[in-house]
């Protein structure tokens, strides 16, 4: 799987049940956000590379999708199996290549092995329907409508480098499992993470050519991926902008997309600020704001805003800061392009008028826990997407207006409503407009068996285990014409 120079491995792509190195010669180094240091080096692999991969991958689904289910299932849990044993290995190896803390990386693992595990079992208890053709006016009794759930050939998985792991299993697991191939793009800053992902699915002995580990740019890659006639369904998770592009570029294949969010915390002015507090702090400053799903901006009623950032800024300033290696919460960002960039929108706000209640300082791609108070929407902080530890307060006077301004953004992901009033949450809820929302906690994804959605500009299509399922597969119906 690697080779060694310098004490830096380069780890080769994998492609018809082996790992080979490109024809291409080149590889991309990969720095670790807070080691500073090459940890490794990913094949650049060719447009040739990836025909190869397609082709193998459709050859192998023919096979395998006469598989049984129970043999499917076999496959994922020996793979989620393989993860555990190598938990503290693909733990590890996540933390230095996208600084997530050590626990949240090996929960990050674990969590993985159990999505596996259930997606296996979801996919046994999903069972087709009949139809009888005289439930139609006119229609007969003598027609019988089966209706099974079919693979859909080859599925192209793209993710992203936050959960390198987590999110490239919540794609393979339910492709694998509904009788698909696959072709797995990892983030380039998370190809080694998923290389060693792979190795636990190779260790479980899954059929030749039916995934491939393809690693390159995705500006260089990306496109003739997507486009790919050998391509059946794409299932994508990363930003609004790229995600947009490759709608764009996509034939007649169907897409799930999971981008970028905006999520707001609404905290009514009945709301119980301690735990408000709770929830906001972890929503928004966990794995430095790195999660399409953390909160990324307060909008509080202004008869509690004093209060509520009185008691945010003696929590924030409480948030440990450092490197991963430590679990520590605030880590450094990704790279340096991420920080300057959350750097931007801080000084175009301060710019404007908000007022910093602590942070805004920075070493290198360490960004400090951020809380902006008194932020307008007429700064750039209020509407886009920092994915760094930076929250603003907006002070609303009224419900309305909270749900007009979380409402006028171009994202929908999800939102979090803390209010003691239920019925009050439930009308408010039916009122936003995102995936979900949350009464009374933070914005997130999990439990991954729920529904999982973005709506806007955070996506289309839905995944959580039964949806991705569904997604990766399509109706076959045949028609019994009974004769006598
Ligand atoms: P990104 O830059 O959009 O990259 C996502 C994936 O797309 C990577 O594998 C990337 O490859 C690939 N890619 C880049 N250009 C492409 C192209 N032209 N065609 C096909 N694929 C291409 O996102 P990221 O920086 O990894 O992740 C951060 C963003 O993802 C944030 O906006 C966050 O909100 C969003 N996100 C959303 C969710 C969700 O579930 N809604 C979850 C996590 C993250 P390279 O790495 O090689 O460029
Ligand atoms: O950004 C990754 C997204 O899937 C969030 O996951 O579980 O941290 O809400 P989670």
């Amino acid at each position: 799987m690697t080779t060694k120079s310098k004490n830096v491995s380069t780890y080769k792509f994998y492609l018809n049940g082996k790992w080979i190195e490109s024809e291409s010669g080149r590889t991309i180094e990969i720095q670790s956000p807070y080691l500073h240091e090459t940890i490794g080096r990913v094949q650049a692999i060719t447009r040739d590379e990836v025909d190869e991969a397609i082709y193998s991958a459709r050859q192998a689904q023919k096979e395998w999708a006469q598989t049984s289910l129970q043999d499917r299932a076999h496959y994922l849990n020996k793979w989620a199996d393989e993860l555990v044993n190598m938990e503290y290995e693909i733990a590890e190896t996540i933390m230095k290549e996208v600084g997530k803390n050590f626990k949240d990386a090996q929960k990050e693992t674990v969590r993985t092995a159990e999505l596996i595990r259930y997606t296996a079992e979801e996919a046994l208890h999903m069972h087709g329907k009949s139809m009888a053709g005289d439930s139609f006016p006119g229609g007969s009794k003598t027609k019988l409508a089966i209706v099974k759930r079919v693979p859909l050939g080859v599925i192209l998985a793209i993710s992203p480098f936050n959960y390198p792991v987590n999110l490239a299993a919540a794609k393979i697991a339910p492709a694998l499992m509904a009788g698909n191939a696959v072709i797995f793009k990892p983030a380039t800053q998370g190809a080694i993470s998923g290389a060693k992902m792979i190795e636990a699915l190779d260790k479980a002995g899954l059929p030749k050519g039916l995934i491939s580990l393809v690693t390159g740019r995705g500006s260089e890659i990306g496109d003739y991926l997507v486009e790919h006639p050998g391509i059946n369904m794409i299932s994508f998770t990363g930003g609004t902008n790229t995600g947009v592009h490759l709608a764009k570029k996509a034939t007649m294949v169907p897409l799930v997309l999971e981008l970028g969010g905006k999520d707001p915390g609404i905290v009514r002015e009945d709301a119980d600020l301690q735990e408000a507090v709770k929830q906001i702090i972890s929503g928004a400053y966990s794995y430095s704001g790195q999660r399409c799903t953390a909160i990324k901006r307060v909008l509080v009623h202004e008869s509690v805003a004093n209060q509520l950032v009185a008691l945010l800024k003696e929590e924030i300033e409480k948030l440990s800061v450092g490197s991963p290696e430590q679990d520590s919460v605030i880590v450094p960002l990704i790279d340096d392009a991420a920080a300057d960039f959350v750097q931007g929108l801080v000084d175009d706000a301060v710019e404007k008028g908000a007022v910093v209640v602590t942070g805004n300082k920075r070493k290198q791609n360490l960004i400090y826990p951020t809380l902006l108070d008194h932020v307008t929407t007429e700064m750039r902080l209020a509407w886009e997407e920092p994915f760094g530890p930076v929250l603003p307060v907006i002070r609303v006077s009224s419900d309305e207006e909270a749900v007009r301004i979380a409402n006028e953004s171009e994202f929908g992901l999800q939102a979090s409503i803390f209010t003691k009033d239920i019925d009050k949450a439930f009308s408010l809820a039916n009122r936003i407009e995102s995936g979900t929302v949350q009464i009374n906690g933070r914005t997130e994804r999990g439990p991954d068996h729920f529904p999982f959605l973005g709506v806007k500009g955070s996506g289309m299509g839905v995944q959580g285990i039964h949806k991705s399922l569904e997604s990766m597969t399509r109706e076959k119906v045949t028609v019994l014409n009974i004769t006598n």
